[in-house]
């Protein structure tokens, strides 16, 4: 290694496979943080610090310490959580955390507030429901998704089946995580072979984001992420293999041109059986290719971007010994949540509830988090967890359908009628996300209620439009890939993006800058406007907005900062 590495890198080496001080560092009770290096390799046990950030002023006059506690991301391959392990969850959020339930938009749940006395509490009350947060955060493959469209295909229970196979080979066998939170015996020594195969001493150069989509649905956003399987279907519906897609990803800086999201390429078609290895080796070459100098440069869209993807696909050909045939055709017609009931196999249904961006909690007359105990209680099925942040109660008998539905609706859990709101998304932002510039998770839902007042002027409201906000560029809620997506600034300010498809394969690009709460409903309001106007028939709003001439398109990362800015006179 070379002095030139980043700090991460330096880290990672000298972490001993991600223990560093943390065994240590848990029981100093002087205080609620852990050291600097360990705050980068408690990631990747699942773990962020943070600060309670609306506590910051008045604990920094009374000179005290910042308001540490920690998230907990789980390890949720699919979203599937037996009702079981969704109480067990419960219980956890109560007990440890802030009571209440984070679902993401990568299909896990987390869970805020766990001061540091609790942490290692935590852990071991998920693995006692056959869970854990190993690998949910930190540069390494994190949780693999899987399109949750509930049919009765049996191409969903194969789609499935490889999300889990692909959890399982790429997660990190390290015992540092048995050692330290569940008190597993200390095992010493031993080879990188041994230890981590697939990942050696320091791990991947920076995140890395796993999908699996069944079309006609593309609900797990395939093109945002590193590596994607696209289920090929024959005549008979059953999986005659994938289109693998590599080099999709959100993250950016503002003011760092060089620094952009972009839209995964098509690599080709393999068949199920040399799928794994085909994710080993994208992995690899990622993990040997892969920029560790610079960690704005470290995804594998930049790895994509410099190399070709040519040289990628025969070098991950070389090391998988598998040749890629042609991509086949496929078609995504959304990436959105089919909302109400839906029939199953086994005369069984499945309820999408809608999840106001995935925040679950007891309060302000609604008690969604109990809600959903009772129905855990009652179900037999299971849970699904969407990659829109919401949650499907899966496999529901007859008998059961309403009990569940009332309990719902009571719960206001149930999708509401304006099509914004229906598709609509925030990362979490403040209070308790570092990065966080703007607020968004608080804040999008008095947003989406003024525009849904402009909406309704213009005869728009069950339009399905898809907003997504971000309270920091990093792109959590994956805002460059929709149709409105709006990503802050500062506080109160937001950039606003248009032209991202609706079915999630066409990056959008900065509309207008630095725009407050009244700025951003004067700059959609003449779109809405000309949308109603002039829009053809079964033209989405994204589309509408480069043909009508609002936006010019993206045609992939690279001229993400190309042309931007109003195209014509709103
Ligand atoms: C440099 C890039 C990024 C950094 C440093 C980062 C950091 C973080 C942090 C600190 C949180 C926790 C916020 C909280 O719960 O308080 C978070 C949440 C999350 N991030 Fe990121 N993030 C980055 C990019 C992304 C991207 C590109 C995606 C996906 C496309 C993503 C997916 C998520 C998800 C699923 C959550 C959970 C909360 C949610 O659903 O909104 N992150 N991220
Ligand atoms: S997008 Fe930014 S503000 Fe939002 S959760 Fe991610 S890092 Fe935090």
């Amino acid at each position: 290694m070379t002095d030139e590495v980043s700090r991460n890198e330096r880290i990672k080496e000298a972490s001993d496979y991600l223990r560093g001080t943390l065994a240590h560092g848990l029981r100093e009770e002087i205080t609620g943080a852990i050291a600097d290096d360990d705050q980068q390799l408690v990631k990747f046990h699942g773990m962020y610090l943070q600060d309670d950030r609306d506590l910051r002023p008045e604990r920094t006059r009374k000179k005290m310490e910042k308001a540490f506690a920690f998230m907990i991301r789980v390890r949720v391959p699919g979203g599937v959580l037996s009702p079981q392990q969704w109480l067990a969850l419960d219980q956890v959020a109560r007990d440890y955390g802030n009571g209440t339930m984070r679902l993401t938009t990568r299909q896990t749940v987390q869970l805020h507030g766990v001061i540091k006395s609790n942490l290692k509490s935590t852990p071991k009350a998920i693995d006692t429901a056959l869970l854990n947060s190993i690998a949910a955060c930190g540069d390494v493959n994190r949780n693999v998704m899987c399109g949750v469209t509930p049919e009765r295909s049996p191409a969903h229970a194969g789609a499935l089946a490889l999300a889990r196979a692909i959890s399982d080979r790429l997660t990190p066998r390290t015992p540092a995580y048995r050692e330290i939170w569940l008190d597993g015996e200390k095992i010493a020594g031993g080879d990188d072979e041994v230890i981590e195969p697939i990942y050696g001493r320091t791990y991947l150069p920076r995140k890395f984001k796993t999908v699996v989509a069944v079309p006609p649905s593309n609900d797990v956003d395939i093109f945002a992420n590193d590596l994607g399987f696209i289920a090929i279907l024959d005549a008979a519906g059953v999986i005659a293999g994938w289109n693998v897609t590599v080099g999709g990803g959100m993250g950016m800086t503002h003011g760092e041109p060089e620094t952009y999201p972009r839209a995964a390429d098509l690599l080709g078609f393999c068949q199920t059986k040399d799928a794994l290895a085909i994710a080993e080796a994208v992995v690899t070459v990622q993990r040997d290719w892969g920029d560790r100098k610079n960690r704005k440069h470290a995804r594998l869209k930049y790895t994509i971007e410099d190399r070709g993807l040519d040289a990628f696909r025969a070098e991950v050909e070389r090391r998988a010994n598998v040749k890629f045939a042609p991509a086949q055709q496929f078609r995504f017609t959304s990436t959105g949540d089919r909302y109400g009931w839906s029939e199953g196999a086994e005369g069984r249904a499945h309820l999408t509830l809608f999840v106001q961006n995935g925040r679950l909690a007891d309060g302000g007359g609604v008690a969604q988090l109990s809600a959903l105990r009772r129905i855990a209680q009652v179900h037999d099925g299971d849970f699904r967890i969407t990659p829109n942040q919401n949650l499907i109660v899966a496999n529901v008998p007859t008998e059961k359908q309403t009990e569940i539905e009332d309990v719902a609706r009571e719960a206001r859990l149930l999708a509401p009628w304006s099509g914004l709101r229906r598709n609509s998304l925030a990362c979490v932002a403040l209070p308790t996300c570092g990065l966080a510039l703007a607020e968004s998770e608080r804040y999008l839902p008095e947003l989406i209620a003024a525009l849904d007042g402009r909406l309704a002027a213009h005869g728009l409201s069950a339009d399905d439009i898809i907003i997504r906000m971000t309270g920091c560029p990093n792109g959590c809620a994956r805002p460059y890939l929709a149709e409105i997506g709006l990503v802050g600034k500062g506080p109160g300010r937001y950039n606003l993006y248009l032209g991202g498809a609706f079915d999630g394969s066409r990056l959008n690009k900065l509309y207008r800058e630095d725009l407050d709460h009244a700025g951003i409903v004067a700059a959609l309001d003449p779109v809405f406007a000309a949308y109603a106007a002039e829009r053809q028939a079964g033209e989405r709003f994204g589309a509408f907005a480069i043909r009508a001439g609002f936006i010019a398109a993206t045609s992939n990362g690279a001229d993400f900062h190309a042309n931007v800015g109003p195209q014509r006179a709103a």
